[in-house]
C-alpha cells in the first residue's frame, strides 16, 4: 500500500515537473519555427519579384535569388520540414506555395542542381501529401538531369564545359541522385536508377583518396572516361578536404545504401563518417573549419553548413549499422546540433533577417558568403532535428 502512495506521488511529481516545463526539443522547435515567421515575413517582400528565394544575407541584408539559382529549394524545403516538425499547416501552406514556384525548373537541363531544387520542395512535399502533379514534376526533372549523362564516361556532368574543364564532376553531384530514384519508384522506368547507380560507382572510383576524403573538383574525357584533372573550386587547395564536399559525399552515399542496400555504398558511408568523425582539425565543438586542411588561426571560419549536413546524414547511417558505430553516429550528431542549438551559431529570434544559423562559409576562395547564414545550413538543421526527433520516437 505503502509503495502504491510513493509511485503515485512520483508519478504525480514528475507530471507536474512535465506539465511545467516543456521538454529541450520542443523549447527549440518552437524557437526556430518563431524565427522562421521572421524570415517568412522579410521574404514575401521579394515574392513579386524575379527573385522570391532568400538566400543569405549580404551586408546584414536578406538577399533573394532567382528560382535557377541552385539553392532555390531549400526555403520551400525548410518549411516542409518546419511542418514536418510542428505539423502546423500553415508551414504546409506556405512551403506548397513556394514549390509551385518551382515548377518551370522541371525543363531546365544547364544545371546538374535539379536535385537539390526539384528533391528538396516537390520531393519534400511527397513526404507529405499524394499528389501526381508534383510525380509527374519529379519525372520530367530526372529526365531533364538525365540529360547530362554522359554514357562513356558513366557519370553526370556537373557544370558545363569552360575554359579549365571539358566535363566537371563535383563531389556535390552526389546529392542530385536521390531524385533519380524516386523518379523511377513514380515512374517504373529504370533508366533514372541505372544513372544514378553509375554515377555514384564512376565517383567511388575516382573521387575518393586513402583516407576517404574526397576531391572536389574532377574533369572527365567524355570520350575515353580518363580524368583530365582532380581540382578544386571552392575548397583550400586541389589536394585539401573541402568541409562541405565531405558532407555532402557523406550524405549521397547514406542515400545510394538506402535506395540499393548495396553494401559497398554502407562501406564507403562509414569510411567517409570515420574520416570526418576523427579528423585532428576539427573544433572541440564538432563544427569544421570551411576546409579540414585550411590554416587554422583565430580567424579562420567556419562552416555551419557542413556540420548540419554531416549530423542529418549520420542520423541516417546510425539505422543501418551495429550498436557501436550506431551509438557513435547518434552521439556525434548530437553534439554537432547541441553546438548549432546554441550560441554562437544559433541566432537569437528576431536577429539574423529571420536565418536559423550563423557561421556558414559558402565559397571562400571567391570571397563570397564567408561566415554567413545560408538557406541550407537551416535546411539540413531542420531536417537532422526532424530526424533526431523521430529516431527519439522510435526508441
Ligand atoms: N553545391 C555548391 C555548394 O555546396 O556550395
Amino acid at each position: 500500500m505503502m509503495y502504491k502512495r510513493i509511485f503515485l506521488v512520483l508519478f504525480l511529481v514528475s507530471g507536474w515537473c512535465n506539465a511545467q516545463e516543456p521538454k529541450l526539443e520542443e523549447t527549440l522547435i518552437d524557437r526556430v519555427s518563431e524565427q522562421y515567421e521572421y524570415l517568412y515575413h522579410y521574404s514575401i517582400k521579394f515574392l513579386d519579384t524575379d527573385k522570391p528565394m532568400p538566400r543569405t544575407l549580404v551586408e546584414g541584408k536578406l538577399h533573394a535569388v532567382s528560382i535557377y539559382d541552385w539553392t532555390s529549394g531549400f526555403y520551400p524545403g525548410s518549411m516542409w520540414n518546419l511542418y514536418g516538425l510542428t505539423n502546423n499547416t500553415e508551414w504546409k501552406n506556405r512551403a506548397n506555395y513556394y514549390t509551385k514556384l518551382l515548377e518551370p525548373l522541371q525543363f531546365y537541363t544547364e544545371t546538374h542542381d535539379l536535385g537539390f531544387m526539384i528533391g528538396d520542395s516537390y520531393g519534400n512535399a511527397l513526404k507529405y501529401m499524394d499528389n501526381q502533379d508534383y510525380e509527374m514534376v519529379i519525372v520530367q526533372a530526372a529526365k531533364s538531369l538525365s540529360s547530362r549523362f554522359k554514357p562513356k564516361a558513366g557519370i553526370l556532368q556537373s557544370w558545363n564545359s569552360n575554359d579549365k574543364w571539358q566535363c566537371p564532376v563535383i563531389i556535390d553531384n552526389m546529392m542530385n541522385l536521390e531524385m533519380l530514384f524516386e523518379a523511377t519508384r513514380i515512374s517504373g522506368d529504370s533508366t533514372y536508377y541505372n544513372i544514378a547507380v553509375a554515377h555514384a560507382n564512376t565517383t567511388m572510383r575516382n573521387h575518393f583518396r586513402d583516407d576517404y576524403s574526397s576531391y572536389h573538383v574532377l574533369d572527365y574525357d567524355i570520350n575515353t572516361d580518363n580524368i583530365l584533372k582532380r581540382n578544386t573550386a571552392q575548397g583550400y587547395k586541389d589536394e585539401s578536404a573541402w568541409a562541405r564536399g565531405q558532407a555532402w559525399g557523406l550524405y549521397g552515399y547514406v542515400i545510394m545504401y538506402r535506395e540499393t542496400k548495396d553494401a559497398k555504398y554502407l562501406a564507403q558511408a562509414n569510411n567517409i563518417a570515420n574520416f570526418i568523425i576523427n579528423h585532428k582539425n576539427l573544433p572541440v565543438d564538432k563544427i569544421p573549419y570551411w576546409d579540414y586542411d585550411a590554416p587554422v588561426t583565430n580567424k579562420t571560419p567556419r562552416d555551419a553548413s557542413a556540420a548540419a549536413i554531416t549530423a542529418s546524414a549520420l542520423y541516417e547511417l546510425s539505422t543501418y549499422v551495429n550498436n557501436d558505430l550506431n551509438a557513435l553516429y547518434v552521439n556525434r550528431a548530437n553534439n554537432i546540433l547541441q553546438s548549432l542549438a546554441a550560441e554562437p551559431y544559433l541566432a537569437e529570434v528576431g536577429t539574423n533577417e529571420g536565418f536559423l544559423l550563423k557561421h556558414s562559409t559558402g565559397h571562400l576562395p571567391i570571397n563570397s558568403e564567408i561566415d554567413v547564414p545560408i538557406n541550407y545550413a537551416d535546411y539540413y538543421f531542420l531536417e537532422a532535428l526532424l530526424r533526431q526527433r523521430n529516431l527519439n520516437k522510435d526508441n
